[in-house]
């Protein structure tokens, strides 16, 4: 029989059949538009609300703190744009391995001379440089909004919110983090952490693709983004996806009532990887520092493979022939012939020009898989 192994759970996560369930249900029976004052409408309303108290439960904020977006990309967009058009914002401190929603954020808002941005050093295991943030915050008086990730989607690379979110309370900046990859895997507990605006995206967590949500503190002075009704307070129009929406608030409470669990189930599977690879292949390179359990995400290892040269085009054709799937640096890259911008700034320059391979694990994923990976990418390298 065909083996399927999917190890791209970094790019997208399979739904939880509870997920499905509920997102069913809504579609069958709470078809009325929620803007609308009929019973139908009502009861599309109470769902919507009763999945934001829910998701806001988790993060100890407020409910009306909790935007829905159509996912990362949008709410990233929304906080670098909003806060540079409403709030003031003259520089923008980010790094150069931030997801592409905000690297080409950042450049249009270079690009048409709306803020300066500056990037922020970071090292070879993926991690800010606290320091230079700190020396950053205070090189002028300009007004400063900082971006960074909280966890890095293609190395794992794992930031520290609350020192960051610390530096920019000292400093009078504010702090907006995409936890597209933290959210659902680590709690994150807003009342302690001062992070004044939070991206998340539901297909991360086992929820619904072109659904997330936005966290913005009170009063933060922000403008509509998308102009229209007055749906979400008037700061994001547009109907609501109710059952993306239900779907993506049972996903988060699936989350984070199995946290530990599954925490240890994925970080032991992560372990079993890295040992297994280490053993079998002697050559490899753990990127970043994905090796490194304290640091790196639990979720992913990103790995530069001791491949011939005249082999490397072939490595991920053979894995995709084997049933493998899993993603060449970043999946939002996958398709495309450019290589990854972010190990492109972490990689040694003796592993740039190998092949890396980014394999990211869920709670569906088993060690047998990982013997099956190791194996085929063992025989590939040997033949
Ligand atoms: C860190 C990070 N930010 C933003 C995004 C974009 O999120 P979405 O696919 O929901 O637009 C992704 C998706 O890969 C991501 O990993």
């Amino acid at each position: 029989m065909e083996r399927s192994v999917y190890f791209d759970n970094a790019a997208t996560t399979p739904l939880r059949k509870e997920v499905v369930d509920v997102m069913h249900d809504v579609l069958l029976n709470t078809y009325g538009n929620p803007s609308s004052t009929h019973s139908f409408g009502r009861s599309a309303k109470t769902q919507i609300e009763t999945a934001r108290k829910s998701i806001a439960r988790h993060f100890n904020v407020k409910p009306q703190e909790i935007i829905f977006t159509s996912g990362g990309t949008e709410s990233d967009n929304m906080f670098l744009q909003c806060a540079v058009r409403d709030l003031g914002i003259q520089t923008v401190i980010t790094s150069k391995i931030e997801h592409h929603a905000i690297i080409h954020a950042v450049d249009f808002l270079v690009e048409h001379n709306l803020a300066q941005v500056i990037y922020v050093k970071t090292n070879s295991d993926g991690m800010v440089d606290y320091e230079d943030l700190d020396r950053l915050l205070v090189a002028d008086d300009s007004k400063k909004l900082v971006s960074l990730m909280h966890v890095n989607n293609e190395i794992g690379s794992i930031l520290d919110l609350k020192r960051v979110s610390n530096s920019c309370k000292s400093h009078n900046a504010l702090f907006h983090t995409d936890a597209v990859q933290g959210v659902g895997h680590y709690s994150i507990d807003l009342e302690k952490v001062q992070i004044d605006f939070l991206s998340a995206a539901a297909h991360k967590f086992h929820g619904p693709k072109g659904v997330g949500f936005s966290f913005i503190r009170q009063n933060s002075g922000l403008n509509p983004f998308i102009m229209g009704g007055s749906q979400e307070r008037g700061l994001r129009a547009g109907t609501e996806s109710v059952h993306n929406i239900v779907g993506m608030a049972k996903a988060l409470e699936i989350a984070y009532s199995k946290l530990e669990e599954e925490q240890g189930y994925i970080r032991d599977l992560k372990s079993y990887a890295i040992s297994q690879l280490k053993s079998s292949l002697p050559g490899i390179h753990f990127n970043g520092c994905c090796s490194d359990l304290e640091h790196s995400t639990f979720t992913l290892i990103n790995v530069a493979l001791p491949v011939q040269k005249s082999k490397a085009e072939l490595l991920n054709f053979h894995l995709d022939l084997k049933g493998i799937s899993c993603s060449k640096g970043s999946a939002c890259q996958s398709g495309s012939l450019k290589g990854s911008h972010v190990l492109d700034q972490v990689l040694p320059q003796e592993h740039k020009s190998k092949p890396s391979l980014r394999f990211s694990f869920s709670i569906f994923n088993t060690k047998e898989e990982i013997d099956y990976l190791v194996e085929t990418l063992c025989s590939f390298i040997e033949e």
